[in-house]
């Protein structure tokens, strides 16, 4: 079976890619490579022993989903592209808004007049905003989204849940992510983020690497164990056998219409100090860092309560915290050594 993976030179993606080929799917990349290399394609070939298809194209041309669902059968589609900067979203809104929703918007209509009738859908835990209890469960309520990041992953769930119920036959799942981190344990591909990493695991082994300066840990006065906020913090190769696990599900479905949404994390929360002794333990290094400020935007704590995706999904983490950081330091050092 073919499955169209948007995104699939991204972090998640390509890490999905991999996974999918494990168990006789063969993806199909599309890719504009706005946010990605393309020489992820060189590392998926070599950890996968064949070339990966893949159309370099923008997910806003409709022409671009005509050709791809003339040239190919699909038989799913796993949507991770999009833009996911939260400051940036608040400066260019509109480019987030284009982007994540009228882009998937535009896919959804292609798959609906091409019979394509499986999706995946990559959202994210940022729906929850702060949580009023922790862990989250997926009953827990949508809060309002605090940047157009959020925003466009909400718009995109309801999108995509009326559709399903407006439609005759479409199945669709959201994945609610938390914190993905880590890389492949080949070191062939990994999370390669432009410019100066916003998120914290990438600019702790940029830091340990001397890539960039000390580590900042944003607030050490948050109602927490030790102070500094807590977060989920997913492997990335585990959070990409989830997505196996939704597609799976997908296609088990009769004809019909089918939603759910899933979280999907660890179940654990580990604080930001938590995450620098883990590191630390792992690796054998010590990291240099300093507490700053706040970081305006940040929730407390959010982790997952991932009950739902192991009853249902027959999905749930197999990879520590240790695990992720290991992989990730590893990685740091193939790319930058
Ligand atoms: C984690 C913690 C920071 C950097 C973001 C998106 C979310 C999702 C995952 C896509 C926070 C602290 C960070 C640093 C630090 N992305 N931190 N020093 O903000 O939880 O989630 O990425 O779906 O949508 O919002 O992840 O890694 O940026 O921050 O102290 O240099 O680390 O304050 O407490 P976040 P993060």
């Amino acid at each position: 079976m073919n499955i169209l993976v948007t995104g699939g030179a991204g972090f998640i993606g390509s890490h999905s890619v991999v996974e999918l080929q494990k168990v006789g799917f063969t993806s199909i990349i599309l890719d504009n490579f706005s946010n990605s290399d393309i020489k992820v394609l060189d590392g998926l070939e070599k950890i996968m022993g064949e070339k990966v298809k893949y159309y370099q194209a923008n997910i806003n041309d409709a022409s671009v989903w005509d050709k791809i669902f003339t040239e190919q059968k699909i038989d799913g589609i796993i949507h991770f592209a999009a833009n996911k900067a939260v400051g940036e979203s608040v400066e260019k809104p509109l480019k987030y808004y284009r982007n994540n929703v009228a882009a998937t918007v535009l896919m959804i209509e292609k798959m609906i007049e091409h019979g394509v009738n499986n999706l995946v859908f990559s959202s994210s835990c940022t729906v929850y905003g702060q949580p009023e209890a922790l862990p989250v469960t997926e009953d827990s309520p949508v809060q309002p989204a605090t940047s157009p990041y959020g925003n466009s992953k909400q718009i995109c769930e309801e999108i995509i849940r009326d559709t399903v119920q407006s439609t005759n036959d479409l199945h669709a799942i959201s994945l609610r992510y938390f914190n993905p981190i880590g890389a492949h344990e080949s070191c062939l591909i990994g999370e390669l983020p432009l410019g100066t990493p916003a998120n914290l695991v990438p600019f702790l082994t940029q830091s340990v690497a001397g890539i960039r300066g000390q580590l900042s840990v944003y607030g050490n006065d948050y109602d927490t164990p030790d102070g500094t906020a807590v977060r989920d913090y997913i492997h990335v190769v585990d959070l990409a056998k989830a997505h196996v696990s939704a597609l799976n599900l997908l296609l088990k479905q009769p004809e019909g219409r089918y939603y759910d949404f899933f979280n999907i994390g660890t179940g654990k929360g580990s604080s930001v100090l938590e995450v620098i002794t883990a590191f630390e333990e792992a690796t054998g290094l010590k990291v240099d860092y300093a507490i700053k400020p706040r970081r305006e935007g940040d929730v407390v704590a959010v982790y997952a309560d991932c009950t739902k995706s192991k009853q249902i999904l027959g999905w749930q983490t197999e990879k520590t915290l240790k695990d992720a950081l290991g992989d990730a330091w590893n990685w740091q050092e193939t790319i930058a050594p």
